[in-house]
């Protein structure tokens, strides 16, 4: 049977917290021998900076590239709001996607029917959705140069960011987009800012050409940045596959998460560019973050962090039914009623986070047996 190396980074906050939760399904599927997994733990965030002054370190990054896959926490908190821009718990992270080349970044929204109650926005507009948001990872204003802040000597300051694609990065993220779609509703929706942006005019040129020469099976459409987040929560059930930059994704999917009932409950997978084996580099992180101000109180939703394994035995470790009974068990302990605090709704009461992944362990059991 082959192993798959699992480097674990609980990172700060509730980090921890839900990566114990994710660690107890790993012994599961370990012990029902359905596959083999050998994990190692690492540090990143804050939690780095505390013990290297580094977001991470050297050692930690060299077992990242080594690993099958990294499954992520979350990192960040106000105990780092005054450490040295270079080394803040967030670096960690940006510095895991760019030197493991993660540039394909997929964060599905998926509300389950029990949680439509959870939403901001009617039942009918959410229940069911399923969207698959496209980010672009490793490009883009987060990693541009020049990047600075210049003192103009006159009393002023000049803070510069650069966003800047290139035709090869934006052609490489929309395959992983029309792929996906192929598999899905078979429609994907660019979102770029053509009307002010070079970057964004280049987007929308090498999404069409890339369109009308490999994959004119797919419905495609473009959609300024803007009027998309509008879309989204007008009538969110007409997307299927969302494809746009570094930062409009980021911006896009934590909207996205809130119309599926909590930001506790998406995952993530961030991947690379497969090699000769057709291997990908790949991390695993929920889309919440760190959540300082319920950290250590075991209240936390671990879903999203659950969720996030499943996609690695989906997209790593080729486990296609470990996965599958993963999102059955997710949404099993929610038709029974079981709630964190982030989706309480209308529930009588809520169970703790631990409680959480015991239930979807419990259910796991069931479906596997
Ligand atoms: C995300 C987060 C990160 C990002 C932060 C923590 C740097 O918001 O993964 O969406 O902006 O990419
Ligand atoms: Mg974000």
């Amino acid at each position: 049977m082959s192993v798959h190396k699992l480097l674990l980074l609980p990172g700060d906050g509730i980090g921890p917290e839900i990566t114990a939760e994710a660690k107890k399904v790993l012994a599961f599927l370990n012990e029902t021998g359905a596959a083999r997994f050998e994990t190692q733990t690492g540090l990143v965030g804050g939690a780095a900076y505390d013990v290297h002054k580094q977001a991470i370190s050297e050692a930690d990054m060299e077992l990242a590239q080594a690993a099958d896959a990294v499954l992520l926490a979350a990192v960040g908190g106000p105990k780092w709001d005054g450490v040295p821009y270079e080394v803040r718990p967030e670096a960690g992270l940006l510095r895991l996607r760019k030197d493991l080349g993660l540039f394909a970044n997929l964060r599905p929204a998926i509300c389950y029917p029990a949680l439509a109650e959870a939403s901001s926005l009617k039942r009918e507009l959410v229940d069911g959705l399923d969207i698959m948001i496209v980010r672009e990872l490793t490009g883009g204003v987060y990693f541009g140069e020049p990047k600075e802040i210049i003192d103009l000597g006159n009393g002023q300051k000049r803070g510069v960011d650069t966003q800047v694609y290139e035709t090869y990065e934006i052609e490489r993220i929309g395959r992983v987009a029309f792929e996906l779609a192929r598999k899905r509703g078979n429609k994907v929706t660019s979102s770029d800012k053509a009307n002010v942006m070079k970057s964004g005019l280049l987007w929308r040129e090498v999404i069409t050409a890339l369109h009308k020469r490999e994959y004119s099976d797919v419905k495609l459409e473009h959609m300024l940045a803007d009027a998309l987040g509008m879309q989204l929560v007008r009538w969110p059930k007409q997307f299927d596959v969302i494809v746009t930059d570094n930062l409009f994704g980021d911006m896009l999917s934590d909207e996205a998460a809130m119309l599926t009932g909590s930001l506790g409950m998406l995952p993530s997978a961030s991947l690379g560019a497969p090699d000769a084996q057709g291997k990908r580099k790949a991390m695993y992180e929920p889309c919440h973050g760190s959540a300082p101000d319920i950290a250590g109180k075991g209240i936390a939703n671990p879903i999203a962090m659950i969720g996030s394994l499943g996609m690695a035995m989906r997209y790593s470790f080729d486990l296609p039914k470990a996965a599958d009974a993963i999102d059955a068990a997710i949404s099993a302990v929610l038709a029974q009623g079981l709630r964190t605090a982030d989706i309480k709704g209308s529930a009588a009461s809520t169970v703790s986070t631990s409680e959480m992944g015991d239930a979807i362990v419990r259910e796991l059991g069931g479906i596997l047996a």
